[in-house]
């Protein structure tokens, strides 16, 4: 991999025109339907009212798939950003008093700092995933994942919502029908989360050639990073600082319980002690870090990949240099850079940005 690859701006803009073209046939169905003199199916009765909206992101991000005939609108997003932030979410439940932006806050990446039995993940480009959780054990898509934390993880009173009228009207406003169940709230956190994307940190500013964004020490990090030197990159790979797959980076050399890791879930030999790559990204936000939460800081990781790799059966082939073996052997300055390379990583414009916050009222 070469710099020369992720330099360029074009941020490429993804108006899926399949959106616009079920828009364009709505329209001409309600048409159709009052010309006939019939009611207009709801779905098509709302369409209009409807504000398409596109998620945008560089050109060094892998491509994004949206489901098939998604309709990406500022409605729906409004309203998963609502619930997002609403403490009645867990109202009654065994969550009682949070709220998804409780453990997931803004200023730490939707991460948080502090906890460990896991460590809370970030909620950043999540519509690039299709397994979700440290080891992997909720498959499928990003909708399907956000129903099961509304009706397995918070256990949400459905009543609550169907007694509120805002909910109702915004329920309506973006299905036609006021129905409220857990598949919807799932549809509408989701299409929320579709927005929570990070791709302005100056490592980012850097690889879009925009300016002399990273420091002397950043970018000798950024060297030592993507090379034999330390050789992160083939799992935390450039643009969205993960590969998505599960692989086990040598935290333990036997294992049982939860450590086992994505083996629990297929119960391959190949997954003993994998887990799912976590994004870098705003990564000095968050902590403590790894599936439980070992390490307190970033130079404890460092330290970690540099000396404290144990040998096993399990670990994962990447993990062994290339002429190099499992230890790094780097320097105080490399470390320091690896360190400062990371810190980088963090976005404070996704970070502060008011269309991610709690909204107003
Ligand atoms: C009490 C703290 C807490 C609250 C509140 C919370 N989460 Fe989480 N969330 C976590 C933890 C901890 C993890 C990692 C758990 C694991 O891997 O087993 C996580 C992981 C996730 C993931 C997986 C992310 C990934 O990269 O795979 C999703 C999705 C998620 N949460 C969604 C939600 C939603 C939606 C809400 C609100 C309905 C919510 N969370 C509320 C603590 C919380
Ligand atoms: C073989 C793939 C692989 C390589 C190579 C690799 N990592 Fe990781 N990294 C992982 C996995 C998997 C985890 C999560 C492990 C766990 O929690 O059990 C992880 C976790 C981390 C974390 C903790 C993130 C968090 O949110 O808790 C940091 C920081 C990190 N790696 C940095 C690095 C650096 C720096 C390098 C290069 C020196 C590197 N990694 C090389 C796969 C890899």
């Amino acid at each position: 991999m070469t710099e020369a690859d992720y330099t360029g701006c074009a941020i490429r803009t993804m108006v899926t025109r399949s959106v616009l073209l079920i828009s364009a046939l709505l329209t001409l169905l309600v048409i159709a339907a009052s010309a006939d003199g019939k009611e207009p199916t709801a779905a098509a009765r709302s369409e209009p009212h409807l504000t398409p909206m596109k998620i945008e992101y560089p050109r060094y991000f892998p491509n994004l798939s949206l489901p098939p005939g998604y309709k990406m609108t500022e409605e729906g997003v409004a309203l998963g950003q609502k619930l997002y932030y609403d403490k009645m979410l867990s109202q009654g439940g065994p969550l009682d008093g949070n709220a998804c932006a409780t453990c997931h806050m803004q200023e730490s990446g939707f991460a948080k700092t502090g906890p460990k039995d896991p460590p809370v993940m970030p909620h950043v480009n999540l519509g690039w995933l299709q397994a979700f959780l440290w080891d992997g054990h909720k498959e499928g898509t990003l909708e399907e994942v956000m129903e099961f934390e509304v009706k397995d993880f918070f256990k949400t009173d459905l009543a609550l919502f169907r007694n509120d009228k805002k909910y109702t009207r915004a329920f309506k406003t973006v299905y036609g029908d006021d129905s409220i169940t857990y598949q919807r709230m799932g549809e509408m956190l989701a299409m929320f989360l579709r927005t929570v994307n990070s791709f302005d940190s100056p490592v980012d500013k850097y690889l879009r050639g925009e300016e002399v964004a990273l420091s002397e020490s950043e970018l000798r990090g950024f060297h030592i990073y993507n090379s034999a030197a330390g050789y992160c990159f083939p799992c935390h790979r450039l643009g969205l600082f993960t590969d998505k797959l599960f692989h086990n980076n040598g935290l333990n050399a036997e294992f049982s319980g939860y450590d086992r890791g994505h083996y629990n879930v297929t119960g391959d030999r190949k997954d003993m002690g994998a887990f799912r790559t976590p994004t870098l990204r705003n990564v000095a936000l968050r902590g403590p870090y790894m599936h439980d939460g070992r390490f307190a800081t970033l130079e404890e990781v460092v330290e970690f990949y540099d000396s404290g790799v144990p040998h096993s059966p399990a670990l994962d082939p990447l993990m062994i240099r290339p002429r190099k073996g499992i230890q790094l052997n780097l320097t105080g300055q490399q470390k320091t850079d690896l360190v400062n390379f990371m810190k980088a990583l963090t976005d404070t414009s996704f970070i502060s940005n008011p269309k991610l916050s709690e909204p107003a009222e």
